[in-house]
């Protein structure tokens, strides 16, 4: 029978193709290789190497769904895992999503992917694909296998290796988030070589100029980068060049997987700490104390659901509704700084701003300050007077 198996053009996924052949009985293996804005390279080698090692290949393009659905969402809910941006995860989903229409499509039963047994993105590869009623295979994990194996077998099949033993970097990227694992970088010791990065270059390297932008926000999302519209897509990309100029966004952690493993992550996402940096400023100037603190519990666990994949859990979508509805008033400009490595907010204004220059400033008397003497006969009044028990006790 066919298999569809979701293609990166990656030794993992590549060595898959033989091995559906081999192992496990398939006859025709299709694969699948979706667009989310990794690098034209990376895309150009799963489309030509699919072509030439599966018996039928496709290459999506889901780059602006990729943004709108799930992008967009993870600003909104101020989206990270354990102090990062996700990236990896938020794109798993929408990669599955495609695989499973080309799978009925091409009257398959089985979906294979390339994902190991210690990692998350097999969870959620998995629970996407049973979610649709197909069956799972998985060859590494299945077979239990390691990377030096598989490089000896992809060799064997004449399968052209992209890693080699000695820098053998395990990388995802869509254009949110670039992750780089696997290798000497699963020494946490280890310093990581300059190399594994692509996006960004290193602080020191960076220009010595500062260099202002200017982010627009419309309902919680960026629409604009120094006053051009621009697609979301777009917009993203072009803020990815010019953050990574200037040496943002790397982050270089113990990240806590699913199963309970630690494992060492390295990771560059320029945009998204840029975006992220000034969405959270804007929520400050627009959104109630109490909608703040609300929403960061609901953040928080919005983020945790996106992590794991979960984007069938009706809990998900019920943040998502309670999110949107909050960022409607998430509106105006924030101006940034780029220099060496940092992102610093300059001003922020916004027509939904709760501030009021007229109210809160010390120059002027429109509040009478007087009012606010009645607030303090009663403020902490309960553990003042504790307070003043103990004094008299002692
Ligand atoms: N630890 C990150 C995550 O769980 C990155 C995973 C990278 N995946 C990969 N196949 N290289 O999202
Ligand atoms: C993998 O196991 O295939 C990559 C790492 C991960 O999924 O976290």
């Amino acid at each position: 029978g066919t298999i569809v198996l979701a293609y990166s053009g990656g030794l993992d996924t590549s060595i898959c193709i033989p091995l559906l052949k081999e192992k496990y009985d398939y006859d025709r293996v299709v694969t699948v290789a979706v667009n989310v804005g990794q690098r034209d390279e990376e895309i150009d080698v799963a489309t030509e190497k699919g072509k030439k090692l599966a018996d039928r290949h496709y290459t999506i393009d889901v780059r602006e769904k990729f943004v709108a659905d799930h992008i967009f969402p993870a600003i909104r809910a101020n989206g990270s895992y354990e102090g990062y941006p996700m990236g990896t995860s938020l794109a798993r989903p929408l990669i599955a999503e495609e695989v499973v229409r080309i799978a009925k499509k091409e009257k398959a039963t089985a979906i294979g992917h390339g994902c190991t047994g210690k990692g998350n993105d097999q969870l959620r590869f998995d629970f996407i694909i049973r979610s649709a009623g197909l069956e799972v295979v998985a060859p590494i994990r299945e077979l239990n296998l390691t990377r030096d194996w598989e490089i000896d077998y992809a060799k064997k099949h004449n399968i052209p290796v992209p890693v080699k033993k000695d820098k053998p970097w395990s990388m995802d990227e869509n254009c949110w988030s670039r992750s780089i694992e696997g290798g000497r970088l699963e020494d946490p010791a280890f310093h990581p070589p300059e190399e594994i990065y692509l996006w960004t270059v290193s602080p020191e390297k960076a220009p010595a100029k500062p260099e202002k932008i200017t982010l627009s926000f419309k309902n919680g999302v960026p629409v604009a980068l120094n006053k051009k519209k621009l697609s979301g897509y777009d917009l993203i990309q072009k803020l990815n060049v010019l953050a990574g100029k200037h040496g943002i966004g790397r982050n270089d952690m113990i990240e806590d997987r699913i199963l309970g493993l630690k494992a060492r992550e390295n990771y560059e996402h320029p945009a998204a700490t840029v975006i992220l940096t000034a969405h959270r400023d804007l929520e400050g100037l627009t959104l109630t104390r109490q909608e703040l603190v609300f929403k960061r519990m609901v953040d928080d666990k919005w983020s945790e659901l996106a992590y794991k994949g979960l984007v069938y859990e009706p809990l998900y979508h019920a943040l998502n509704a309670f999110v949107e509805t909050t960022q409607k008033r998430v509106n105006g400009t924030v101006d940034l700084e780029l220099y060496k490595g940092s992102v610093r907010i300059l001003g922020r204004s916004s027509p939904d701003a709760l501030y009021s220059s007229d109210m809160v400033s010390f120059d002027s008397d429109s509040i009478d300050q007087c009012h606010a003497i009645g607030v303090s006969q009663y403020f902490g009044i309960q553990a003042r007077m504790v307070r003043q028990m103990q004094n008299k006790k002692r």
